[in-house]
């Protein structure tokens, strides 16, 4: 009750979350007879009922390809991929909807970028600057158009306690910089990063920044023109969406003067056998048939968390993770990664003489999912120095209760080794 008076004074809704649970059918499910723990969100979240329901609404309703046909199906297709994109526009405070371009996910958008950024912007002897815990998606398109064109891939460190050392960048940053590309939030320390004074600084010495959103729209509120990035992408399925849809949020000058990425239809205006007229931004980016049931269940995905609130899911996401650094700190021979306070959306941590697959195989007999190993990130347990981690990463449907199950579970282990 005292919380959710401190909530109502705050301006948002406490969370209930045993209430949220029964939204997702798939939390029914029982593992090894077990009720199930699903602590991997950082990997994929379930969905709700409102975003299944949509999918299927979708394909028994309204099934048609979009933007090529008068008749009424395809109409009402077009309304609802289209409405999808504007849903989008408002989720990420972009200034339009044609700055959003839908991808197959976080890996897809990155891959557009460094693509088009590889044929035309990178050239030999010219730097790209991503830091030391990126996740595998941005950091190898970096890699190989580096690689590609002869220019330099340089890495903004991080610290002991997983911050990045923003005191470096400035220096980092060379007239020779042509864009700069980092996560929001780290999918193995949980740092959310200081984004917006990040892209300020690289943004006054003409750098253009790409940031990766995988892990940040589903636990903070974000708001494209108040960070001033260049680009911003994410995936649906990490925010209760389904798989195969994502989002490129582009600036709307750098999509105005970037070439396509992939060519076909849908992406024209006009076509001749020696030459076409591209369409604008976003259809220039979008060639072929996309993930149309997958884009409009985004939207839907998109209602339902806020009808929840950012703000409540922010709040209770962060409560979780206090909760368990504080028992994991009370059981001894754990060690937890990442930054002390502001952590967002996952712990991750090693139990003194286990290995992270043995602990994650032991919880998954208890009927607890976490995710094992090396988090497609390996330079980061590179600078941990570990093969692996445990890492537990949470959504708005995780309980306290599933908290203790958790810390109880490695209580068990700690015991029997
Ligand atoms: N990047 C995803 C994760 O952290 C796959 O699990």
């Amino acid at each position: 009750m005292v919380l959710t008076a401190l909530a109502e004074e705050k301006g948002f809704k406490m969370i209930n979350a045993e209430k949220i649970r029964l939204d997702f059918p798939i939390l029914e499910e029982k593992v090894g007879g077990k009720p199930l723990v699903y602590l991997d969100n950082a990997a994929t979240t379930h969905k709700p009922g409102a975003v299944l329901d949509r999918l299927i609404e979708f394909y028994t309703r309204m099934n048609s390809n979009v933007h090529r046909g008068v008749h009424s199906l395809s109409r009402e297709a077009s309304g609802a991929y289209e409405g999808a994109r504007e849903t989008v526009r408002s989720f990420i405070g972009a200034r339009s909807a044609k700055e959003v371009i839908f991808t197959r996910g976080t890996t897809d958008g990155i891959n557009l970028i460094a693509d088009i950024f590889r044929e035309t912007v990178i050239n030999a002897g010219d730097e790209v600057l991503v830091t030391e815990m990126e996740h595998h998606s941005n950091l190898i398109p970096w890699q190989a158009a580096c690689a590609k064109k002869g220019a330099v891939l340089k890495v903004l460190p991080f610290d002991g306690e997983g911050r990045l050392k923003t005191d470096e960048l400035d220096g980092m940053l060379t007239d020779k910089t042509r864009i700069m590309a980092l996560s929001y939030i780290s999918n193995v320390l949980g740092t959310e990063n200081p984004v917006k004074d990040i892209v300020r600084t690289a943004r006054s010495r003409g750098v253009p920044v790409l940031v990766d959103g995988a892990q940040a729209v589903q636990h903070i509120k974000v708001d494209v023109r108040e960070l001033d990035c260049d680009f911003f992408v994410f995936s649906g399925h990490k925010m209760y969406a389904p798989t195969g849809i994502g989002v490129l949020y582009g600036k709307k000058e750098w999509l105005d003067r970037l070439s396509p990425y992939r060519y076909g239809g849908g992406m024209v205006n006009s076509v001749s056998l020696d030459r076409s007229e591209y369409a604008e931004a976003p259809f220039k980016f979008e060639a072929g048939t996309g993930s149309l049931a997958e884009a409009v269940s985004l939207a839907a995905a998109i209602g339902y968390m806020d009808s929840i609130g950012m703000e409540g899911i922010k709040e209770h996401e962060r409560r979780l993770s206090e909760m368990l650094c504080e028992r994991l700190a009370g059981i001894g021979g754990v060690t937890v990664y990442g930054p002390p306070s502001g952590r967002r959306g996952v712990v991750s941590f090693n139990l003194e003489g286990a290995h992270p697959y043995d602990v994650g195989t032991l919880l998954d007999k208890m009927g607890i999912a976490v995710r094992t190993g090396t988090h497609c990130a390996e330079p980061v347990m590179k600078r941990l120095g570990v093969p692996g981690t445990v890492r537990a990463s949470f959504a708005v449907y995780n309980t306290e209760k599933e908290i203790e199950k958790l810390a109880g579970g490695v209580k068990k282990i700690r015991a029997i080794l």
